[in-house]
This record gives C-alpha cells, structure tokens and sequence, in this order.
C-alpha cells in the first residue's frame, strides 16, 4: 500500500525503436490504469542501426508528428534503451546498504563492465538480502555508454520535451507484465520481445527480472530473407512480410522461409533460457510471454512452443489496462498492443522512480 502525495505527475512514455516510435501515456483509474494515449510512427530504416541514431532529424522529426497528431501538452517524458546499448550483469557484491553501494558503485562495477568508468552510467538494483550469511548480496548492475544515452537524450530534447526518466526496456517489460498478469507465488516466466532489429530475453524470478540477454536478430532477419530469397528490394520485402500480396512471391515459399527464420530465432530464445536453466537449477520457467512488433509473427508462437517445450503466449500490454476513450478503435488497439509491451511498462513509471 502507496500513500500518493498530491497529484502524481502526468508523464509520456516514448518507446524509440529501429522500426518505430511507441507513444503511451496512462493515467491511474480507481481501479488500476487507464489508456489516454497510444499511438505509432515508423521511421525509415537507416534511422537507427543497431541502436545507435545515425539519423537524428528523422527520429526527432517523427516525435514531434506523434506529439502534434495526438494533441499532446504533457512535456516530462519516460524512454528507454535496448540491448545493444545497455549491459546488464547479475553480480554478487559483499553485503551493504543501498547507501553505501551508491556511493562505491563506481569502483564496484570497475571490474564487471568493460569500458572506463568515465564512459559510462552506471545504476544498480539490489536483488537480494545477504540470505545465506555469506557476507555477500546479488546486484543487478546496469552500464549504459554516455555516448548512446546522450544520443536518445538529444533527440527527446530537440522535441522539446523534457526527459525524466530513462529506463531499460527489459524493465519496463517486467512492469508491464506486473500490472497485467497476476501470477501464482514462486511462478517464473520469461519475456521475449522480438523487435526489428533485436530479440531480448529476461527470465523473472519471483516478479524480479534476474537474467537478461539480448540478440542481435529481430524481424529485420525475415524481410532480408525473404529480400533475399525472392530477389526483390527490402521495401517490397517487409511489405510481403506484412501481408501484402506481390505476384513475385509464391505464397507456399513466402511461409517456408518465415517459418526457417522463425525455428532460428526460436533456437537462440531456447538456448539463451537453457542457459539460465543451466545456471540455476531447481528453478523451473512454466511461461514464455512474447512481445515486440514480431510477437505478430504468423506461426512464430507455434514453433517457438514446439522448440522450447514451453507454453508460449503473446503478451497482451493492455490486458488490464482499462480504454474508455471513444478516440480508440477497438480493432486497431487489439491488432497493435504487442507492439506496446516496453512503452506501457515505462507510462507505468512514476516520476521518482527507481
Ligand atoms: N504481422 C507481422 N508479421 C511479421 N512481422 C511483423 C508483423 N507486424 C510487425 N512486424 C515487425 O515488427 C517489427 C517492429 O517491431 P517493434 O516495434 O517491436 O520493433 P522496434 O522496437 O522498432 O525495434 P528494435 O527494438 O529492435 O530496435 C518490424 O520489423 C515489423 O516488420
Ligand atoms: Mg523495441
């Protein structure tokens, strides 16, 4: 139970992606949240390659669009970063406050991370107690390059909106997940959210996120296959990828190759959690939630079950997220939402908050 202090600070949360911006905002309903906002733009694909902006005009350009079509006043905003900009390792540190790592954490995180200290952001999270008296506690330590936060910094900026929060996407994912799913005590899951340009992986432990990994292969790897496979430009081949019939394309081939980039990805998900399986025995995962533009992916659902010997479900980010507003088409909100998973955990983000 939460006293809240005043009015809570109205905030948007902007999801910047390879493939597209995703805009949410929330506000607190009585009874949990209430969708106010949400809304997509795409952005050409040199944008942004791995994870770094090349094109900034383009990203700040298609932010302010989004701000100006949906008549959006509220200026502090919550964003994130992906995985190939952020480094994530679950260490074990001797016992300490929250205070006292705060203050060492530069020197603690020296030997994990492998850039100058200078170079980098570092924010930690403590995950456990010295349980076992060993005089040592698990930190989840995050390093983000000031180069690449600086780069999504600016281009927030230049929209002439107001950053407040930058978070990870992972964790936004695990709020996501916490105020749409009610699971049963000591129930771990994973959460995959295959993008454009990247697929990240996190296994929550008892509503913590205690693994993360994140590869370099998303949905981009379908439309090069079948770029490649069919001899036509990557245009044409995300729009095949996307349903549009070209007479180029035999329909039968058109779901062979989907399905072979499919079974790899789904190869890399099962050896990324048999590896924490390894790690960590005696902890079993009894879900896969699937997230992220490709969670849309015909078959993938199927085929990642069958590899993984799991039950595999795509998440639905709104699934207790109340939409009241008349501005939403039910249709279009159902098709979307898995798009949405990482911007519905950030617009849950108060400000203040860790
Ligand atoms: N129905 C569909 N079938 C296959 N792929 C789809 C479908 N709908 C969307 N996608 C793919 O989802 C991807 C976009 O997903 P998402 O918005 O999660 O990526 P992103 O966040 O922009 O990228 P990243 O996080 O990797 O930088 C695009 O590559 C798009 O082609
Ligand atoms: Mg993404």
């Amino acid at each position: 139970m939460a006293f809240t202090l005043g009015k809570k600070k109205e905030v948007i949360a902007l999801d910047v992606g390879s493939n597209s911006i995703k805009l949410v905002q929330l506000k607190q309903a009585k009874k949990g949240w209430e969708l106010v906002k949400l809304a997509i733009a795409y952005l050409p694909p040199e944008a942004i390659v791995d994870g770094s902006i090349i094109d900034s005009m383009s990203v700040t350009n298609a932010i302010t669009d989004l701000l100006k079509q949906n008549n959006l006043k509220i200026k502090d905003t919550v964003s994130s970063l992906t995985g190939h900009s952020v480094i994530i390792k679950r260490v074990s540190l001797p016992a300490m406050t929250e205070e006292e790592l705060a203050e060492s954490i530069q020197w603690e995180a020296e030997q994990y991370i492998p850039f100058p200290m200078t170079d980098v952001n570092i924010d930690f999270q403590i995950l456990g107690e010295d349980v076992e008296g060993r005089g040592q506690m698990d930190v989840m330590l995050v390093a983000v390059k000031k180069e690449v936060i600086n780069d999504y910094i600016n281009v927030i900026k230049e929209a002439r909106l107001n950053p407040v929060v930058m978070d990870v996407d992972s964790f936004a994912l695990e709020n996501m997940l916490e105020v749409n799913y009610t699971f049963a005590p000591g129930e771990n899951i994973a959460m995959v959210n295959v993008g454009a340009s990247v697929t990240s992986i996190s296994v929550i432990v008892g509503g913590v996120t205690s693994f993360t990994r994140s590869i370099p292969m998303g949905c981009n790897q379908y439309t090069e296959e079948i770029q490649r496979n069919f001899n036509i430009s990557f245009k044409e081949a995300e729009d095949t990828k996307l349903g549009s019939v070209s007479e180029s394309v035999e329909e039968d081939e058109l779901a062979q190759v989907i399905d072979g980039v499919s079974s790899n990805l789904s190869m890399e998900v099962k050896r990324s959690i048999d590896f924490f399986l390894g790690a960590n025995p005696g902890v079993i995962v009894s879900k896969i939630f699937l997230c992220g533009g490709g969670a849309r992916t015909s078959r993938l659902v199927d085929i990642m079950q069958e590899s993984m010997a799991l039950a595999v479900e795509v998440a639905n980010p709104l699934n207790d997220i109340s939409c009241n507003s008349q501005d939403f088409e039910p249709g279009f909100i159902e098709e979307m939402a898995p798009y949405f998973g990482v911007a519905v955990g950030l617009a849950t983000r108060a400000m203040g908050d860790r």
